[in-house]
This record gives C-alpha cells, sequence and structure tokens, in this order.
C-alpha cells in the first residue's frame, strides 16, 4: 500500500506540468502558412514566447532583483518583421550555426556547396536557412513545447533528408533547457544552435558594454578578415578575449586589437573549458551579470564545445524593435552554444559530421537569478 502511494506519488510530480502552455495565432507567412506563438509560464511567473517560424523565442521575461518581470530578448512585433529581418533575432540556426567558408567543403570524397550569403562565406544555413521556416509544433504532457522541422535533401546544398526537433522546456526553477535533436538519412554537416541576443536590463534599455560577462574559456579562435576562423588556437590569457573573470565587455571593445577591429568587437568562438567531456553533461559556459538597477543573473550550461561570443556589432539602429525600440550597436549579445565555425573544412576542430544511424544530442541550458 505504501509502496503504491510512493509509486503514485512519484507519477504525480514527473507528471505534474512545469509550465503552462497556451496557443494563439501570430498571422501567416507571405506564402499564408499559419504561425503559431505558444506562451509558456511557469509558477514563479516566468515567461517565453515562442513562434513556430524560425522557433524564435519572441520574448523572455525573468525576474530582476525586486521580483519584477521584464523582456530581456531583442525581437521583433510582427511577423512581417520576423519575415524580412535579417538579425536572426531568437532563432533556431541551422543547417550550419556560423560561417562556411567560400560555402564548400567535402564529406566521404564528395563536394558539396551551398549558397555564400555573408560575403565570400556561407553564414547560418544559408539564403533560407531554419530560422525562416516554420516549424510543426506539438505541445507535449508537462507543458514543453516541441518543434519539429524537416529538411529535404539538398536544401540549401546540404545533404540528407534531416528531420531536427526542438524541445523547450521551462522549469520552475527558471531555467529554459533547448533540447535539440537531429536524425539523417545521408552523411551530411550539422551545427544547430539558438540566436538571442540578450540585455539583462531589459531589450532596448541602451546597451550591454556594461554588463559582467564570463566566459569559462582559455582558448579562443582567431579569424580572418571574413571572420573565418584562422585554424590557430589562441590562449585568451593577456588579449581582450580573456573573460575567465567577470569582465564587462565595454572595458576593452575599443583596444587597438587585430581580432577586435576584424570583428568589428567580439565577433569569435572561446573554446569551452569542459570538466566533463562525457555527451549529454552540461558544464557552465558563460555567466552574465547585469549590476546595475536589476541585478539580473543568467548562467549558460552546455554540452557543446564552444561559443560564440557576439556583441551585436551589426546592429544599427535600422531594426525597429518590440515597442517601436530602436537597437543601435550593442543594443545585445548573442551566446551561441555550438561547435566551432568552418568545421567541414578544419580537420582539427571536433567533427560535426552526421552520419544515419546516428542521432544529434545536445542541450543547453539558460538558468535565470537576480543578485
Ligand atoms: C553571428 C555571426 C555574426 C553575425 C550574426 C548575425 O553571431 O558570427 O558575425 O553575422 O551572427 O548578424
Amino acid at each position: 500500500m505504501q509502496l503504491r502511494l510512493l509509486s503514485l506519488l512519484t507519477l504525480v510530480t514527473l507528471t505534474m506540468p512545469a509550465a503552462t502552455l497556451q496557443k494563439s495565432d501570430f498571422g501567416k507567412t507571405p506564402d499564408g502558412a499559419a504561425v503559431a506563438i505558444y506562451t509558456l509560464k511557469n509558477s514563479k511567473g516566468m515567461e517565453a514566447k515562442i513562434i513556430t517560424w524560425g522557433g524564435a523565442i519572441v520574448s523572455l521575461k525573468t525576474p530582476d532583483r525586486t521580483g519584477a518581470m521584464g523582456d530581456i530578448v531583442l525581437g521583433y512585433d510582427t511577423l512581417a518583421d520576423y519575415v524580412a529581418g535579417k538579425s536572426y533575432f531568437g532563432a533556431l540556426i541551422g543547417r550550419y550555426g556560423n560561417r562556411i567558408a567560400k560555402g564548400k567543403f567535402t564529406l566521404e570524397g564528395k563536394s558539396y556547396s551551398v549558397p555564400v550569403n555573408n560575403g565570400d562565406n556561407a553564414l547560418h544555413g544559408g539564403i533560407r536557412g531554419f530560422d525562416k521556416r516554420v516549424w510543426t509544433a506539438r505541445e507535449l504532457p508537462g507543458g514543453d513545447l516541441e518543434l519539429t522541422y524537416k529538411s529535404k535533401d539538398g536544401e540549401e546544398g546540404y545533404p540528407g533528408n534531416l528531420t531536427a526537433t526542438v524541445t523547450y522546456t521551462l522549469t520552475d526553477d527558471n531555467r529554459l533547457r533547448i533540447h535539440y535533436v537531429a536524425v539523417t538519412d545521408k552523411p551530411t554537416v550539422l551545427n544547430l544552435t539558438n540566436h538571442s541576443y540578450f540585455n539583462l536590463k531589459g531589450a532596448g534599455e541602451g546597451d550591454i558594454l556594461g554588463e559582467l560577462v564570463m566566459l569559462n574559456a582559455d582558448q579562443f579562435l582567431p579569424v580572418d578578415a571574413g571572420l573565418i576562423p584562422t585554424g590557430e588556437l589562441r590562449l585568451v590569457d593577456g588579449t581582450p578575449f580573456d573573460f575567465r573573470h567577470a569582465r564587462t565587455p565595454g572595458e576593452r571593445i575599443a583596444q587597438t586589437d587585430e581580432q577586435l577591429k576584424l570583428g568589428k568587437g567580439y565577433d569569435h568562438n572561446w573554446l569551452l573549458n569542459r570538466p566533463d567531456m562525457n555527451p549529454g553533461m552540461l558544464s557552465l559556459a558563460a555567466r552574465v551579470e547585469e549590476p546595475g538597477v536589476t541585478g539580473r543573473v543568467m548562467e549558460i550550461y552546455t554540452d557543446q564545445p564552444g561559443i560564440q561570443f557576439y556583441t551585436g556589432n551589426f546592429l544599427d539602429g535600422t531594426d525597429k524593435g518590440k515597442g517601436g525600440k530602436i537597437y543601435n550597436q550593442h543594443a545585445g549579445f548573442c551566446f551561441e552554444t555550438q561547435h566551432y565555425p568552418d568545421s567541414p573544412n578544419q580537420p582539427k576542430f571536433p567533427s560535426t559530421e552526421l552520419k544515419p544511424g546516428q542521432k544529434y544530442d545536445t542541450i543547453t541550458e539558460w538558468r535565470f537569478s537576480a543578485k
């Protein structure tokens, strides 16, 4: 009897919704496809809004030190703006996050060409990457949101019919977990990430230059003029790329430094120090703190080997954001957990190849609090 009660209790706890999930319409794409917006809300009042266009996080409300909720991600008010947008606000990126040099790579002896959409290089999965597709949503028990996108063999030049499934989970202890799973029917390359721009003061509340950033990385990847890694792994020691102890980006971003000049600020991949290299084991990649009025803290945990820390260098005020706010340069920063850019052409980097029969399976978790 006692045992039965216990198992009943376990069952109740396991099936208890961590978050509530609510669906509304978010309009139609130019070719007539309906787009939905899902609101995930936990018992603490934290809330994430996600649209099926690009699987994008369009709003993320987390508490400040007084408990007041504020939206900390950049985005637009309308679907039309997301369709036209070029900044990847909040979106899922695929098939290949960041750049592939000249849009060319060789896989199992075959050469592939993918569209070049960023100078001489391919960026973020092409002209119409996963950020510009409608994902199929499924509401999971427990309030999780599952999004699936089936990418056809040859789409944007990439081989293999690929099914990508991304599950967003909002927990009661203020964590947003992103679980990426994918399978393919031909050898391909894959590097999925999420391209949210954060400002812990609140979206549209000035720039992020004064927010404290810690990156758990001893090395980063220097780049060339096209922002392709040169192949060198450089120690951060003694450079403006040393964020092993919390520093603000503003402190050194304007220093005379060849790499900062090439990136127009920080736009590089750091090699995460990972105490546990077991797949599926999360470790702390980054910590961000807004030391001013809000005291908001975000910790990023991942099982990925790298993080692209990008300080919104290309934002130039042309994006009209939520509530009519203008996003100028450095209005937000991105922490794209991922494999290294251009891995398909860099044999020394961890492989991004996915073969039939293998399962791409990775988790990134953002943990929110306030100090
Ligand atoms: C990534 C890139 C940047 C830029 C943004 C999108 O972070 O590394 O160079 O292209 O995406 O604007």
